[in-house]
């Protein structure tokens, strides 16, 4: 066929990166591309990238580096870097690696079409001005293509919180909502294309405003919606979990039981280093009043070790607090100084003594993690299925508490939400025999 290009794109970070890709690869749609799943096919390849530890950022080098050849067998390839990375080094880029051709940040990639333009006259460009407009109302509305079962949705981006080890304020800029309308349009496309759970994401998704009453609003707004039959949220910060969110956990029968609620540390004192603006015994407190409106909810967490003067007090105040919450799961990372973040100013904590504690607290929350999946065997659970197994006659979902079910089962049911009795707990997934459809 001719006149169609390839894209190629590789996404790094987190779900609102895969969001975006997505969004990049529909807006290259109108140029005439078609995306591949092989780099060695594309006219034109893009890594969108994250920039939140240093070893995120490295990779995107490591991957240039390896990408460069292809350029000597398609002297036509474009490559371009998007994302976090492209925000935070701009040019940089280009003087390190002049294999790239495009430098675009994560609020301009509405100008994708013209930039392509211009790589297609032979120029290169760097974008990663805080432009005036806003990328959403900018970009076209999504195409009406058949989608999978669940779907991301970015509500909110940016973030006002200037944590002191994060660079996400100085790479998605400040905090901005979509309009309630405009989401609510979005989703209903989504789900018209079969898409049945919805996972609304934001850096700061419950200080969503773009509602009047705010996430919580937003989400009841949603649940109205026919054929959505699941709701999530992602990320939030525990200062902005207010009545009416909580309240939604007790009552909205479509906003899943599991909620992401990073606090980063249990010592307060190094709390208040990371200027996180809350005492662990505000976050337990808080805990509390969820599993009160929602005592089956799920829980989960980001925690941050050998953050620059954590001792080993501090340190046990973190297990303490992943003791005293049980969560389903959490992540864990070795501090990393970020350039221009205040932390960076501050003395390290040793290697060793930070790949000791990131041990300890992996070994704590592994042990959580499986009491919680094997606390599932012998429940019934609401799973929605998204593709078939590895084993014939296998089909995969996500349970109600986000958990990966197997279980056999017709083709059929994927995109429906079935019953299923958990029957036993694999390392990192349950498998689970078929009661009905809901
Ligand atoms: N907006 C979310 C998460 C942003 S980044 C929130 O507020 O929780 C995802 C996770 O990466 C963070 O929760 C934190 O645990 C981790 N992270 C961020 N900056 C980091 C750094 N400099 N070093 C190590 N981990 C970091
Ligand atoms: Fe980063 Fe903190 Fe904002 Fe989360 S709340 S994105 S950790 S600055
Ligand atoms: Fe990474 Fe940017 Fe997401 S730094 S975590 S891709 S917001």
């Amino acid at each position: 066929m001719s006149g169609l290009k390839k894209v190629f794109i590789k996404t790094y970070g987190c779900q609102m990166n895969v969001y975006d890709s997505e969004r990049m690869v529909e807006a290259l749609g109108g140029q005439g591309y078609v995306e591949t799943n092989r780099a060695e096919d594309a006219d034109m390849i893009l890594l969108n990238t994250c920039h939140i530890r240093e070893k995120a950022a490295e990779k995107v080098y490591s991957e240039l580096g390896r990408l460069k050849p292809l350029k000597q067998i398609n002297p036509d390839l474009k490559i371009g870097v998007t994302g976090c990375v492209a925000q935070a080094e701009g040019e940089e880029i280009m003087r390190r690696m002049p294999v790239v051709d495009l430098v675009l940040g994560p609020q301009s990639y509405h100008r994708l079409p013209e930039h392509a333009r211009e790589l297609a006259e032979g120029r290169k460009a760097v974008d990663t001005e805080f432009p005036a407009e806003d990328k959403f109302t900018e970009l076209k509305s999504r195409p009406l293509t058949r989608r999978a079962p669940a779907a991301f949705l970015t509500v909110q981006e940016g973030c006002d919180k200037f944590c002191a080890f994060c660079v996400v304020p100085y790479t998605r800029g400040a905090e901005n909502s979509r309009p309630a309308t405009a989401v609510l349009a979005e989703a209903q496309g989504l789900v018209d294309a079969g898409v049945r759970e919805i996972t609304l994401l934001g850096q700061n998704v419950n200080a969503y405003h773009g509602h009047d009453r705010g996430l919580a609003g937003l989400v009841r707004d949603l649940a109205a919606i026919d054929g959505l039959e699941r709701i999530r949220y992602t990320t939030s910060h525990p200062n902005d979990m207010d009545d009416a969110l909580i309240a939604a956990h007790g009552d909205c029968a479509k906003l899943m039981p599991y909620l992401h609620l990073p606090v980063q540390s249990g010592s307060d004192r190094i709390l208040k280093a990371m200027n996180r603006k809350h005492s662990a015994e505000q976050y337990l407190r808080l805990i509390e009043r969820i599993r009160a409106a929602r005592p089956d909810i799920m829980l989960s967490s980001d925690f941050i070790v050998g953050f620059p003067g954590e001792t080993d007090a501090d340190h046990q105040a973190s297990l303490d607090l992943i003791e005293a919450v049980g969560y389903g799961a959490s992540f864990s990372f070795k501090y990393s100084a970020r350039p221009g973040t205040p932390a960076a100013e501050k003395a390290p904590v040793a290697d060793d003594v930070m790949d000791h504690r990131l041990h300890a607290l992996q070994a704590l929350i592994a042990r959580q993690q499986r009491a919680v999946q094997e606390s599932m065997v012998g429940r019934e659970v609401g799973v929605l299925f998204e593709k078939t197994g590895r084993m014939a006659g296998q089909i995969v979902g996500k349970s109600d508490y986000l958990h990966a079910v197997y279980a056999k089962g017709d083709k059929a049911l994927i995109g429906q939400v079935c019953r299923v009795r958990i029957t036993e707990s694999g390392p990192n997934s349950l498998g689970g025999e078929l009661v009905g459809s809901s």
